[in-house]
């Protein structure tokens, strides 16, 4: 059974990494629809999202800004702006951060993310602040189709393509 927990965002301030394409800009624009305000935090901001968001009658709650996530001042940034802008901040969404290196790099960053953020959950469960991660499959977002890719070509360089899921 799939529940739909999209309107307990209603009203919740979330800053979001990586959100000026892909996974992230969906995400913005799905908090936005949800009734969240968004702080849409990316290295590269340019008028895709807002112009999104416009269209749905939905940008005076969406605030884009220039951050690279590992610079950490820019993430204070970030988040400083959420409060500043919109007086609070509910979510963090750690999206950013795609593959620029080999397979075994990527996968160990990311197991890095996924140990980190456990950790994070025990340390901050004292302020009652969860923190969880997810780890989607792969998704075809549009930086992947311009570069050629598609879904057989996804579904090709699966290690074990036939595999039943
Ligand atoms: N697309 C997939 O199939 C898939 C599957 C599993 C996990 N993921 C993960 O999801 C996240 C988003 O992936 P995507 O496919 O949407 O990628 P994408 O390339 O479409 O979007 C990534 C966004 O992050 C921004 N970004 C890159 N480096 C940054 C930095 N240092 N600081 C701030 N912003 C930065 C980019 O400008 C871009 O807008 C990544 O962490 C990726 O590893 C993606």
């Amino acid at each position: 059974m799939t529940v739909d927990r999209s309107a307990e965002l209603a009203g919740n301030v979330a800053v979001i990494t990586g959100a000026a394409s892909g996974i992230g800009q969906g995400l913005a624009l799905g908090f936005l629809q949800a009734g969240a305000s968004v702080v849409a935090a990316d290295i590269k901001v340019d008028t895709a999202t807002r112009g999104l968001a416009a269209d749905g009658g939905l940008a005076d709650r969406l605030h884009e800004i220039t951050a690279d996530v590992t610079q950490d001042e820019d993430v204070a940034c970030s988040v400083a702006t959420a409060r500043d802008r919109f007086g609070r901040i509910d979510i963090m969404v750690n999206n950013a951060g795609g593959p620029s290196c080999s397979p075994s790099l990527y996968a160990a960053a990311k197991a890095a993310v996924v140990r980190m953020s456990a950790m994070a959950a025990v340390e901050l469960a004292p302020w009652r602040i969860r923190v969880n991660t997810v780890s989607p499959e792969p998704i075809m977002v549009p930086g992947f189709a311009d570069n050629g890719g598609s879904a057989e070509r996804l579904i090709a360089v699966q290690p074990w393509p036939e595999a039943p899921r």
